[in-house]
């Protein structure tokens, strides 16, 4: 067996580059926008309690079962399930997976495309002092719903992800994970400081750690498990594509739980920024897809140099989505490399021209069509990658892992190049049985109950 995955597929520069990468891949506009979205969504404590149970039971063990099999297989979704398990049904597991990529990356581009016009507008000045909530509104709504910058602006976005995906592994992703990420760290901290210290801001905050209840439902519990799934990149195999890109001799459990931690860390952090500058400014927490958008340049607004601060946020944002958008489109273009033949520059252009067009009714259905807005189309592509998508992709995963390959197989290489596991009975029982079980059940109680939105 080689020591290091075949040159011609690249490897990281190392378990740094891994961890930048991988962090890279995971936090992005889910951390920031989506999961203030999804907290207003499902009723603010109660489901950041069951967010955070679900990325400590159910997303790390995912995370190490994915990363496993990308570093035995050293192949893309689909090639991993066919190396581990020729002859059998399992590669189309890795068939949906690269299909839910395509999806996700179809709509997350589209959002993607409105921080590259909120940092358009952030450097054209229009943010800073004086911006009111009823300003804030309608900015927002004026760019989303105009078809002619909705649409460029998405299409800008994915040819910049090609760009980087054509020029390969090492060189296009390190490169663009390690400079920023930092900076969006910082900024986060100095927003979270001005928040919880504008009048009203406290409020926020008990909104979105007390958890009350009785507003526990089961789309509580499916969101809240998709959003754990999609902000660490999980059940649709892209760890298992950047596993498969991990040094053989080097050390997998610290590096792995550094990345699912950061990502948590950058969560919260989003949510005591978003919530108590909500609650500050008189807002509805019902916010919908245009909760940060709408909400932060009242933040902006009442800090010193805010245009500046809001230069900054938005340069990071976007960064922090490109290296994301990269994770996405890597999965697809490592598909048609390693399965179909196709050069990387081929699969990278016509992959996200391709995923261009599924975009068009996300990025008309906010305002600039009638009946896409009416329909809802851009939340609902959310909803079914995002959330069901991804959960059943992570439950045939651990079925995959718990009953076919084995755990024993899973440790071997999540232990491989490093030391043993400390508690690796426990991530066995759990990836076998736990974390199949809870995402059925989760699953199971949206089909009875029927309540799918
Ligand atoms: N995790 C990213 C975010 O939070 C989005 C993302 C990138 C993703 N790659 C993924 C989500 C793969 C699911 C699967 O922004």
């Amino acid at each position: 067996m080689a020591t290091q995955p075949s040159s011609d597929r690249g490897v990281w520069s190392g378990k740094l580059g891994f961890v930048l990468a991988a962090a890279g891949s995971a936090i992005g506009l889910g951390n920031i926008w989506r999961f203030p979205y999804m907290a207003s969504e499902g009723g603010g404590g109660i489901f950041v309690l069951v967010y955070l149970i679900c990325v400590l039971a159910i997303g790390i063990p995912v995370l190490f079962a994915e990363l496993s099999i990308g570093r035995a297989t050293e192949r893309n979704p689909v090639g991993a399930f066919k190396a581990l398990a020729p002859g059998t049904l399992w590669p189309a597991v890795g068939g949906m997976g690269v299909l839910a990529g395509f999806g996700i990356l179809a709509f997350y581009s589209v959002i993607a495309g409105w921080t590259v016009g909120y940092l358009w507008m952030a450097l054209t000045g229009d943010f800073g002092p004086g911006v009111t909530a009823e300003q804030s509104a309608q900015m927002f709504t004026d760019l989303i719903g105009s078809p002619g910058p909705a649409l460029l602006l998405t299409a800008f976005f994915l040819a910049v992800t090609a760009g980087v995906v054509r020029g390969g592994i090492a060189q296009g992703i390190e490169r663009a994970a390690k400079v920023l990420m930092p900076v969006l760290l910082f900024v986060l901290i100095v927003l979270l400081v001005r928040a919880v210290t504008l009048p009203g801001g406290l409020d926020g905050v008990s909104y979105f750690l007390k958890p009350d209840l009785s507003e526990l439902t089961p789309t509580v519990l499916v969101t809240a498990l998709g959003q754990a799934l999609f902000s660490m990149s999980l059940g649709m195999g892209a760890m298992i594509t950047y596993g498969s890109y991990f040094p053989r001799d080097q050390s997998l459990p610290f590096a792995g739980t550094t990345v699912a931690l950061a990502d948590m860390g950058i969560a919260l952090l989003a949510g005591l920024v978003i919530f108590p500058a909500l609650f500050s400014a008189g807002m509805d927490p019902q916010g919908g897809p245009g909760l940060v958008f709408v909400v932060l340049p009242t933040v902006f607004a009442n800090m010193p140099a805010g245009g500046l601060w809001a230069v900054l946020f938005f340069g990071c944002l976007a960064i922090a989505a490109l290296t994301s958008t990269i994770s996405l489109l890597e999965v697809v273009v490592a598909y048609f490399v390693d399965e179909r033949g196709w050069s990387r520059n081929k699969a990278a252009i016509s992959v996200a021209a391709a995923c261009f067009l599924l975009a068009v009714p996300s990025a008309l259905s906010q305002g600039a069509s009638a009946w896409l807005t009416e329909f809802g189309w851009l939340d609902i592509q959310n909803i079914i990658w995002g959330n069901y998508g991804l959960s059943v992709g992570a439950l045939l995963i651990c079925l995959f892992v718990g009953f076919k390959w084995g755990p024993e197989k899973m440790l071997e290489y999540v232990e491989l190049g490093g030391n043993r596991v400390p508690g690796r009975g426990v991530l066995a029982f759990v990836i076998r049985y736990v974390c199949p079980l809870a995402i059925a059940t989760v699953l199971a109680f949206i089909i009875i109950t029927g309540q799918y939105f």
